[in-house]
């Protein structure tokens, strides 16, 4: 199948918006997979489509969903940047001809991508933490960069940002109208990509966008670690798992024999070609409807794309299975989570500042979150996924809170080990905060196994 038929294809396969058609959520047939929770169908083509989080497509969204008692009290928002530009390219090859300027004749479109682009070129101010100041506020060359966002990725988060605004500004009233800086708490890493794509969510969101009400502060760690990164178990769990990831490949015969073939068609050693991380730029090539590379010696085609991405699918099996990634992202996602209930807890104390967190960032920010919160069946994030948390005051008995976690729109609280038995014991209809922070504070190391209680000695276990 080549990437126009597969493309039409997934766009008859998607089901129209219920509100455009007029028939109810409920009466809507299901047409595709829970994209969030079901275990991974394994079609490499299909699976590289929802990566491509192509924008036009039809969203369901669960945000926002409680009893009619329960107040909304704050939302925490985890996003990975939008698409953007391959950071490597396939060496001897002529690199995707993209444009990253932002115009309005170009799909995909978004009624406020002009506007967007008028408000961020008059420039912020100083609404940045530095370095964040050295940055573009929206992607502008005519042929992108290495790993800049595309007009896509900045439609996609317009998109996220807009779809988070009707629910929590216009039904529930999350900021009041007279909301100032202190309500937002935004944070981002130091790539352009992450920077834009915040801003791209907040335009979408935020009645005024007012350059003196944004703070952006900069995060120099992935994992949004803070103060707490140096851990060295969590290091040695990575190590255990690249080793593990090296040795499937080294398996695979069927991958070998591919990217042997791709490094004779662009005429470098097959080492040279793998280090080249080929799926990266394959994906672009895939997302944005553009022919793959050819030589004099042939063409990279679908087959090749078929059988690495089929390879990535089986890698992520495996990583379920073995649990050292499940190690890495437990001590790895530690920090950010107790960070969270943290901010949390002040909010149920009362306290009116950082009602809305924003947390600007990458795959490997919401990937370890997703396992540590024990979503293992959830999807790799593609391009503009969002994982949110919700927390949520019973009006009925105010003392008590709830947490809701949704990951791409869909209800995810009842499938995170800290509330999937919920249902057993309980009969509150929401999952209870505690149960998060009793998580956060001692569950998450008793998952490591060891005898540690705490982040401090989990991440100094000796004899691991
Ligand atoms: C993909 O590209 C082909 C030719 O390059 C073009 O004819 C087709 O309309 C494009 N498909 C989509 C869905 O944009
Ligand atoms: C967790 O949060 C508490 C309260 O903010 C803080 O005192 C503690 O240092 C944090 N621990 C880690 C490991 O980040």
């Amino acid at each position: 199948m080549d990437v126009l038929t597969a493309l039409l294809l997934l766009v008859h396969l998607i089901p129209v918006s219920a509100a455009k058609n007029g028939v109810s959520s409920k009466s809507r047939k299901r047409i595709l997979p829970e994209p969030a929770t079901e275990p991974p169908v394994t079609d490499p083509v299909y699976e590289a489509l929802l990566y491509c989080n192509i924008p036009s497509v039809a969203e369901r969204s669960m945000e926002g969903h409680a009893p009619h008692h329960f107040k909304l009290v704050s939302v925490h928002v985890f996003i990975r940047h939008g698409d953007r530009y391959p950071l490597y390219v396939i060496p001897k090859t002529k690199r995707p001809e993209i444009d990253c300027t932002l115009v309005a004749n170009r799909k995909p479109y978004h009624p406020k991508l002009e506007a967007f682009v008028s408000h961020m070129s008059k420039g912020s101010g100083a609404s940045f933490e530095s370095p964040l100041n050295s940055l573009p506020l929206y992607p502008n060359h005519p042929l992108c960069e290495m790993g800049e966002l595309t007009q896509t990725g900045v439609v996609q988060h317009l998109q996220n940002g807009q779809l988070l605004r009707d629910i929590y500004l216009k039904k529930h009233k999350l900021l009041p109208t007279d909301w100032s800086a202190d309500q937002l708490y935004l944070e981002t890493t130091g790539k352009s990509r992450t920077l834009q794509s915040g801003l791209a969510l907040l335009y979408g969101f935020l009645p005024d966008f007012d350059w003196k009400k944004i703070y952006f502060r900069h995060q120099p760690s992935a994992l949004f670690c803070s103060g707490s990164c140096y851990c060295p178990v969590r290091n040695q769990y990575l190590e255990k798992e690249q080793r593990r990831q090296y040795l499937l490949r080294l398996k695979n015969s069927q991958l070998e024999k591919t990217y042997g073939e791709m490094a004779k068609i662009v005429d470098i050693p097959t080492k040279q070609l793998r280090a080249a991380n080929p799926i990266d730029s394959m994906l672009c090539h895939f997302c944005h409807n553009v022919s793959f590379p050819c030589t004099r010696n042939g063409c990279v085609d679908m087959e090749h794309f078929k059988v690495i991405k089929t390879h990535q699918i089986e890698d992520e099996k495996e990583r379920r299975e073995k649990k050292l990634y499940l190690g890495y992202s437990l001590l790895g996602a530690h920090p950010i989570l107790n960070q969270t209930i943290s901010r949390m807890q002040r909010a149920t104390e009362g306290r009116k500042e950082e009602l809305f967190a924003l947390y600007s960032a990458h795959d490997v920010t919401l990937s370890p979150v997703l396992s540590a919160l024990g979503l293992s069946e959830a999807r790799f994030p593609r391009f503009a996924a969002r994982l949110i948390f919700e927390l949520w005051q019973d009006r009925e008995k105010p003392t008590e809170h709830s947490v809701r976690i949704l990951y791409n729109g869909i209800d995810v609280t009842f499938h995170t080990s800290f509330c999937q038995d919920h249902h057993k014991r309980s009969p509150k209809p929401m999952c209870p905060l505690e149960n998060l922070v009793r998580f956060v504070k001692r569950d998450m190391f008793v998952a490591l196994g060891g005898s540690s209680t705490n982040y401090y000695d989990a991440c100094h276990r000796e004899g691991f």
